[in-house]
């Protein structure tokens, strides 16, 4: 398996703003902003800070600006969507503009005061960073779940990653029973994570995939994330921040089955 840090992390300083990228910022007022790249997706999708000439805070960005080449996975569009549904309802990025521009997606969201879980910042605090996602996700998962519109149920999994992706899906096995059917974040990783400057959980970013599913599918790629984010630190402090054990079996499948993605 790839280690996903050598697909995405913060891209080179020079990385380019794609054209069509500064067009969008500069029909929204933006075009004198300073746009500096903070992060570069498998996909080829970039993130930006976007920090307006005339700030009230000098050098801290007002924005992020996602930008996705067209036909790359997740769409943009279903992440605004989820990001509009879930405003009030759990920390996550306002959606300040989606524009659909050419070949690339471009989704605008408010700069949250905080930093990513695998920021310089807290890797080398892993205590904190641990528990904070842990509380993240416990938070989420506490949500009422009756009225989420959206899926992330092993069902439809299976289908995309079997049909249109074209993957083996047939090692997989049984998937468990549900333990507990809960709004999963969809792409548990660390960095989708931002703590507050006290090394508290602010909020999720990154949610493309939020859905309906059982809790294991979060715990299992979550847990898993901890291991590539911060090698050699106990992660019992995930779980004790949670609030649950480690169940094998569950994890063991929900790992299958997003490697098989
Ligand atoms: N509104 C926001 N406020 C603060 N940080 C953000 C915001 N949106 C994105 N980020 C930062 O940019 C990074 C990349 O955004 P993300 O949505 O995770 O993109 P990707 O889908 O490429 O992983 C996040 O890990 C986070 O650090
Ligand atoms: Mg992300």
């Amino acid at each position: 398996m790839v280690h996903p840090s050598d697909i995405a992390g913060p891209p080179p300083e020079e990385t380019p703003v794609p054209p069509e990228l500064q067009a969008a910022l500069s029909a929204l007022g933006l075009g004198s902003a300073k746009v500096e790249p903070v992060w570069r997706n498998e996909a080829g999708g970039l993130t930006f800070a976007v920090i307006p000439a005339a700030t009230v805070e000098p050098g801290s960005p007002e924005y992020f600006v996602k930008w996705n080449p067209v036909g790359s996975g997740e769409s943009l569009v279903g992440e605004a969507e989820r990001l509009r549904w879930l405003a009030g309802k759990h920390p996550v990025p306002s959606v300040e503009a989606m524009i659909m521009a050419g070949a690339g997606e471009i989704l605008l969201t408010r700069a949250l005061p905080g930093r990513s879980a695998v920021s310089e910042r807290w890797k080398v605090q892993p205590d904190r960073a641990l528990r904070a996602l842990g509380e993240g996700l416990r938070r989420l998962h506490d949500l009422t779940a009756a009225d989420c519109p959206f899926d992330w149920g092993v069902d439809q999994r299976l289908l995309a990653a079997g049909g249109s992706a074209g993957r083996d899906v047939s090692e997989l096995g049984e998937a468990p029973p549900i333990d507990r059917l809960v709004i999963c974040q969809g792409d548990p990783c660390a960095p989708n994570t931002l703590l507050g400057e006290d090394g508290s959980f602010l909020a999720h970013v990154d949610l493309a995939r939020l859905g309906l599913a059982d809790r294991w599918a979060d715990l299992a790629v979550m847990s898993l994330s901890l291991e590539w984010n911060y090698p050699e630190y106990d992660e019992a402090v995930f779980w004790e921040a949670y609030g649950i054990d480690p169940d094998p079996e569950r994890i063991a499948y929900y790992r299958r089955l997003w490697e098989a993605e």
